[in-house]
């Protein structure tokens, strides 16, 4: 569909390539199976996917309906449900799709089991193991069923066993301790010859880049191909370079005399007569009503600021300051313009927020683009 109202998030494929190489010098020879899931962070999958497809072993997903769309984009590798199938008959969806689902339990893989009678295919999944996320995935001191059953089905394969860090990004004595569960784990699994060609993985972003050792044979990193930082707390910056800019421009300007209110409920008063531009974003578009008043944009490589409160599909910035300023001019919600950049970060600090769900949170009717 061509697009009318320049407000787009632009995508980097160089970006996005500088990021995974990064990640993978920090993964010291481990596999990548990238995490494209709620449409790649936001950053839209049709786009990541189609520039990671050549470069990495597989795809993680959240959903069956995620995994599908990537079938659908033309995606051949493999791709990693990384949620739990409930109901099991969601099983046999994911097996026409040729996705691997996660199984955390006995009753999980009994249901596999069984669709793999049904269908008369041969089944790869990955077990979960938790240890110490306390998510999905079944307790790193009770799996030791689980792995006996895993090694003795007969139509379905391990073909991987997994954990997630909870705080790699920040603490790593429970870091350490999860890694050690988890090397118990690869120890008892070893016992199964049918295990022994299984991939194991724990790392997500934090975990490769403040944990190499714990790469295992395959990392799964998220926000760092995004070129995000895992949290603000971490102790140390990741050297990846955000793959997303939000942008849009004015396209409505006007001077208000000294004591006009902008927008609902009357939140900004002109201290001066001010120049006001209209830009063709709001709530619907992710741009949320919690930055009201706050947000910064950059226009002609200057600061300003959100005027008032955001509405569903415009918001107002104070122009007043910008020397020359005219309707059509670039205003940068998210990235760089000359020496000055706005982040996800100072986005998400705003909202008391994560930069993960500020990307996640640009909404569908944003068209990303990509760009070299
Ligand atoms: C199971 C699993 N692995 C890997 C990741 C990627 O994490 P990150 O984006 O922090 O790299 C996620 C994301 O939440 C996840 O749920």
């Amino acid at each position: 569909m061509p697009i009318y109202r320049p407000t787009v998030a632009e995508i980097s494929r160089s970006a996005l390539c500088a990021n995974l190489a990064a990640v993978r010098h920090h993964a010291r020879g481990a596999d990548v199976l990238a995490v494209v899931k709620a449409d790649a962070y936001g950053h839209g999958v049709e786009i990541v996917s189609r520039i990671f497809q050549s470069r990495v072993r597989g795809f993680g997903v959240a959903t069956v309906e995620e995994g599908i769309n990537l079938r659908r984009l033309g995606v051949k590798k493999p791709v990693l449900i990384l949620g739990t199938l409930w109901p099991f008959s969601s099983f046999a969806v994911a097996a026409r799709a040729g996705l691997t689902p996660t199984i955390s339990s006995i009753s999980g893989l009994k249901g596999l089991e069984e669709t793999a009678r049904l269908t008369g295919k041969f089944l790869p999944f990955y077990l979960k193991i938790d240890t110490g996320m306390g998510r999905i995935g079944i307790r790193y001191d009770m799996a030791s069923a689980l792995l006996e059953a895993a090694a003795s089905s007969r139509r379905t394969v391990c073909s991987g066993i997994y954990s997630h860090f909870a705080s790699a990004d920040f603490d790593p004595v429970y870091t350490r301790l999860q890694y050690e569960r988890f090397s118990s784990i690869k120890h008892a699994a070893a016992r199964f010859p049918r295990l022994a060609r299984a991939d194991f993985s724990m790392s997500n972003s934090a975990g490769i880049f403040f944990s190499p050792r714990a790469g295992f044979d395959l990392v799964r990193p998220g926000i760092a191909l995004y070129g995000l930082q895992p949290s603000a707390v971490a102790t140390r910056k990741l050297d990846v370079a955000p793959a997303l800019a939000w942008k849009s421009r004015i396209v409505f300007l006007k001077k208000i005399p000294r004591g006009s209110s902008v927008s609902y409920a009357q939140r900004f008063i002109a201290r001066r007569e001010s120049l006001i531009a209209t830009v063709p974003v709001g709530y619907a578009d992710g741009y949320r009503v919690g930055l009201s008043c706050v947000a910064p944009a950059l226009v002609r490589g200057r600061v300003v600021r959100v005027a008032g409160r955001v509405t569903m599909d415009m918001t107002m910035f104070d122009v007043t300051a910008i020397p020359g300023v005219c309707v059509g001019d670039e205003v940068v919600l998210i990235g760089r313009q000359d020496d000055r950049r706005i982040t996800a970060e100072r986005l998400a600090a705003l909202l008391g927020t994560i930069n993960y769900e500020i990307t996640c949170g640009i909404s569908a009717r944003v068209p990303r683009v990509e760009v070299a």
